[in-house]
């Protein structure tokens, strides 16, 4: 082991612009140098480099350090290795001091352990390749998925033959212990753990094997499919991602990694020339994973089956992945494929093609399924909107983040403003909450540190040091941001000097956290969102409730559409519809939405109608507009007002939907058939709310065993399709598919 005086030495004498000028042509920019950053791809540099204080970062993509985090980061080295490098490179002759006997032991168990590993998995390829019973069984179910010989040479895959305890006396007679094969989870009671199933092995970084799986081949059986290898010395399985070994070089150039869930995705992918590619071997998907493809790649590309148990471990993953700083992308695969299934389906063209096309960014994929899962439903989906939000509010750097939402409002049609303040509500409690859990932690190493020195009380168990994690502690305003970027606990990690300002480059006006200008001027923040107004000329009426999401969600919803029929009513609603029996427009609109009151949206829209209704009843005829002027409802006094100003709007919906029956001439010149379109469209879009949510019960009560009530919903569904089919003839439209 090196001396810490050699350490200090080294790090004495190691020059960051050297160190990184190795590697990175730098150009002087004052006190600093620039350069093109070597861990991302850019054009423009943004590799900062600071010889005053020894360190370098890159604003582009946030990796900084001292040199021997340069080196270890970029060369992938230990910590002794990169100091034995720099040593090396300064002529330092390093102090080597004898290693304390239980480190010396534990390295040398660790790599004894490998070596067991190492004969176990010759063993099991042996068995495949050069037995009866491996070539029978074994090989021929690999060829049977197609495996080609090098890629499963590539992959370590073996056999583990039906005896009990081949392995064992093979090891045995080899020398090796029984102890460490019992360690390794190799055998089990002086019997082999792996027997009758064909094996993989699963490799740390460094390409040694760790551990092992096994995979059964009888079908109908209770046993598990896979069993692997119990946690040992060498093997956490939630710090491994299996066939990063084997993908680590193409991850690196080609910028991007793809994660899939299973062994034999790896491998398939692999074979058809997709290299990029690790699993997260069925579990869901760690912290420690993530950080792990950090260490090679930013960019992550979710490659989940298309059931739901796969849809659901990506919604879990996109989560552990942008905490920890990474860009995320999900493809879901056809219901019923996975990535091998699919790849030996359709080919390595058809699906590349597939990957481009249906990968999306992690919000849409997240706000495309709880959006289209929550239907109609305003409640549900201002929870789908939220729930994204807070996902949305992971991602770390304020500009990728702004960048995002302003795709995410366009695609939900509503105000920046409304979904700017919900993304900063998000971000500030999960600030919130992330320093309560660290104060939490805080208490219990104090409680901790005091219980250990009070004698007589029994010790409480040490916690386990948690590693402080920069991302979850979003800098201040003012702070240095230079602070807090080398790792924590990393023996090299001394704070930079203080108050060295002229150092830090240009932010712009990021020291906002790049929220400048993106907040609609004169936007309260308490609370009082601006609705979008009903009514062009911005007279709100009242809404009930407080939740602003939700209710600006109503407005893009049916309300809107009430709200047109309100409008119509105050404006057109005295006219005549029918001049051969005197009904009145108001008469003629009233009675055919009559039916259909219980589905409005708005209660305030529905009120309206009904007092209408009643007018007309009393009267014979439609009010004027002046009744809704002068209206002892202040409510319905600023409708009108507002109605008569701009009397004319329709939904941005319907003029997508239906355009045929909306290029008509303006309604104050027609309102006759303005009126009759419209209750045809109006009529449409309940009733097809309706026929959903029947059709959502209908396949309910088929799971269940409510009879009655299933044969009433089929009755209700045949009813509602009549009535669409008759109102898609007066349109003029195919009635699709329900
Ligand atoms: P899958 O059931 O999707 O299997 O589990 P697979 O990888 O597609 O395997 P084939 O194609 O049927 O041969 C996905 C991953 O979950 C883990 C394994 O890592 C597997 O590759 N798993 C699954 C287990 O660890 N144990 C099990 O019993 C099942
Ligand atoms: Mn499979």
């Amino acid at each position: 082991m090196i001396t810490d005086e050699s350490i200090q030495l080294v790090k004495d004498t190691a020059r960051v612009e050297d160190i990184v000028g190795d590697y990175v042509n730098l150009r002087r920019r004052g006190q600093n140098m620039l350069g093109l950053c070597p861990f991302h791809n850019e054009k423009t540099p943004s590799f900062n480099v600071n010889p005053s204080r020894n360190i370098y970062k890159c604003f582009g993509c946030g990796e900084g350090g001292d040199p021997i985090k340069f080196l270890m980061t970029l060369e992938q080295l230990t910590y002794p290795d990169a100091i034995r490098k720099i040593a090396a490179k300064y002529n330092i002759q390093l102090e080597e001091k004898e290693v304390s006997q239980e480190v010396k032991e534990e390295r040398q168990e660790k790599e004894s352990l490998i070596l067991v590993n190492e004969f176990a998995q010759q063993w099991y390829a042996d068995q495949l390749y050069n037995t009866d019973e491996g070539k029978s069984i074994g090989l021929s179910y690999f060829k049977s998925r197609g495996f080609r010989r090098d890629v499963m040479e590539k992959f370590g895959l073996g056999f583990a033959p039906n005896s009990r305890n081949g392995l064992y006396k093979a090891a045995l007679a080899s020398g090796y212990k029984e102890e460490q094969l019992d360690k390794l989870g190799l055998i089990r009671n002086k019997k082999d753990f792996f027997w009758d199933r064909v094996m993989f092995t699963i490799h740390n970084l460094s390409g040694k094997p760790i551990a092992f799986a096994g995979r059964i081949l009888k079908k109908d059986v209770k046993a598990p499919k896979y069993v692997n290898s119990p946690e040992s010395e060498i093997y956490h399985k939630s710090d491994v991602l299996y066939g990063l070994h084997q993908a680590r070089g193409m991850v690196r150039k080609l910028d991007n990694v793809y994660m899939v869930e299973g062994y034999t995705d790896v491998i398939s992918l692999h074979q058809h020339g997709i290299e990029n590619v690790v699993a997260t071997s069925g579990t869901s998907l760690t912290s420690g994973q993530a950080r792990l493809v950090k260490r090679q790649t930013e960019n992550v590309t979710l490659l989940y089956d298309g059931d739901k148990a796969g849809i659901k471990a990506a919604l879990r993953g996109v989560d552990v992945l942008l905490i920890e700083g990474l860009n995320v992308r999900v493809v879901i695969l056809p219901d019923g494929e996975d990535p091998d299934s699919y790849m030996q389906k359709v080919g390595t063209t058809a699906f590349e093609e597939y990957l481009t096309k249906k990968r999306r960014d992690f919000l849409f994929f997240k706000a495309d399924l709880l959006l289209e899962e929550a239907g109609d439903d305003v409640a549900a989906r201002s929870d789908a909107i939220r729930s994204s939000i807070a996902t949305l509010a992971l991602v770390e750097d304020p500009l990728k983040r702004a960048g995002y939402l302003q795709q995410f409002t366009g695609r939900l049609g509503l105000e920046e403003s409304l979904l700017v303040n919900l993304v900063n509500q998000a971000v500030a409690d999960r600030r919130e909450e992330v320093k309560k859990e660290q104060d939490r932690e805080q208490r219990r190493r104090e409680r901790n540190a005091r219980a250990e020195n009070a004698p007589g009380l029994p010790p409480v168990r040490p916690q386990r040091p948690q590693r402080p994690n920069k991302k979850d502690i979003p800098p201040p305003p003012t702070e240095d941001r230079w602070a807090g970027m080398q790792e924590p606990g990393f023996a090299g990690a001394e704070p930079p000097p203080a108050g060295n300002d002229d150092y830090a480059p240009d932010w712009g006006g990021m020291d906002d956290g790049g929220w400048a200008g993106m907040q609609e001027p004169g936007f309260d923040d308490s609370g009082g969102i601006e609705i979008p107004p009903p009514f062009i000329d911005g007279q709100v009426p009242e809404m009930p409730g407080k939740d602003p999401l939700k209710e600006a969600l109503l407005f893009t919803g049916h309300t809107f559409q009430e709200q047109d029929l309100v409008k119509i009513l105050i404006v057109h609603g005295s006219k005549l519809h029918d001049e051969e029996t005197n009904t009145s427009i108001a008469g003629f609109l009233t009675a055919n939405t009559a039916d259909i009151l219980g589905d409005f949206d708005s209660e305030q829209y529905r009120k309206v109608a009904v007092l209408v209704a009643d007018y007309v009843r009393q009267h014979q005829q439609g009010p004027a507009p002046e009744w809704y002027l002068n209206h002892p409802e202040e409510n319905i006094r600023q409708m009108a007002v507002s109605a008569t100003l701009s009397p004319h709007t329709m939904s941005p919906n319907w003029q997508e939907k239906y355009k045929v029956y909306l290029r008509q001439k303006h309604p104050t010149e027609n309102h006759k058939l303005y009126a009759e379109n419209f209750l045809r469209i109006f009529r449409m879009e309940k009733i097809d709310r309706k026929c959903k949510d029947n059709i959502r019960k209908i396949k309910e009560y088929e799971k269940g065993d409510d009879h009655k009530k299933l044969v009433l919903h089929m009755k209700l569904q045949m009813k509602l399709d009549e009535m669409r089919k008759a109102l898609a003839a007066e349109l003029g439209t195919v009635v699709l598919g329900k």
